[in-house]
């Protein structure tokens, strides 16, 4: 209030990004989690601001702090990050979910320490499946009344016998059915908390005969760069 209106790409839009990996709590002690850092997310976060946006960071797990000047909301499971993502879709611009959902979570959420038996009976772990948040939101977009226009995925995919890193993608893409998604080769050792990475982006407008480009560069590079195109996949709607 009282200040000039902000300067840069995204001047005047509202962007969410969630970031870093839910815990999945088993008793009061334990979780299952993974191995997202929240960097890339982090660094999305950061390159929207200094583009003038209104940044909301959903937060799971990271290892890396939240960039400061955010509107921060710190949540713990798959089912907490639904819970904020849905709050933020009625009133965002963009919707960036970056953050490493668990697919699967216990069954059950013991009040108490989960102890060893005296029989010797080893526990067993029921999982059940977690909502899948990104397609939901896409599916609901239009009760969310204003927003979010712009929905960008996030994949790492390691490539099969049955399908290349572009293939998994591409079907990805579709059954998520966002705008970009944001595709990342894993392997051992590759992305997970390093700081150079190669993506490419994807789209549902891309022409299937031509290999979208592979950017390569630090976390904050490839975060600079998708907010470019966010804006420019903006630029034909008002601010
Ligand atoms: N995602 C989500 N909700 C879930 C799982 C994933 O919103 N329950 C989002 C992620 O934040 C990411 C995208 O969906 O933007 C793709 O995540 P990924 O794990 O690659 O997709 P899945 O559909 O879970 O497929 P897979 O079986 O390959 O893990
Ligand atoms: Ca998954």
């Amino acid at each position: 209030a009282g200040s000039a209106p902000a300067a840069g790409l995204l001047a005047g839009r509202r962007v969410t990004v969630t970031a870093g990996g839910t815990r999945e709590p088993l008793d009061p002690v334990r979780f299952l989690g993974n191995r997202s850092s929240g960097k890339q997310g982090a660094a999305i976060a950061a390159a929207a601001l200094a583009e003038g946006a209104q940044v909301r960071f959903i937060a799971a797990h990271l290892e890396v702090p939240p960039p400061q000047g955010v509107d921060l909301v710190q949540v713990e499971t798959a089912l907490e990050l639904r819970d904020a993502v849905h709050e933020a879709a009625k009133s965002t611009d963009v919707l960036v979910m970056s953050a490493a959902v668990a697919d699967f979570r216990p069954g059950e959420n013991a009040d108490t320490k989960i102890k060893k038996r005296d029989d010797g009976a080893d526990p067993v772990i029921t999982l059940v499946r977690n909502p899948d948040i990104l397609a939901e939101t896409v599916q609901n977009r239009s009760a969310f009344g204003s927003g979010p226009s712009l929905i960008v995925g996030f994949a790492a995919e390691t490539g099969d016998d049955s399908g290349s890193v572009l293939e998994y993608g591409r079907r990805k893409l579709e059954r998520k059915g966002c705008d970009l998604l944001v595709l990342n080769q894993v392997g051992r050792a590759l992305v997970f908390g390093q700081d150079s990475t190669e993506v490419r982006i994807l789209s549902p407008k891309d022409d299937p005969a031509a290999e979208p480009p592979a950017l390569t560069g630090s976390k904050a590079e490839i975060a600079r760069h998708l907010v470019q195109r966010i804006a420019a996949e903006l630029a034909g709607s008002p601010a």
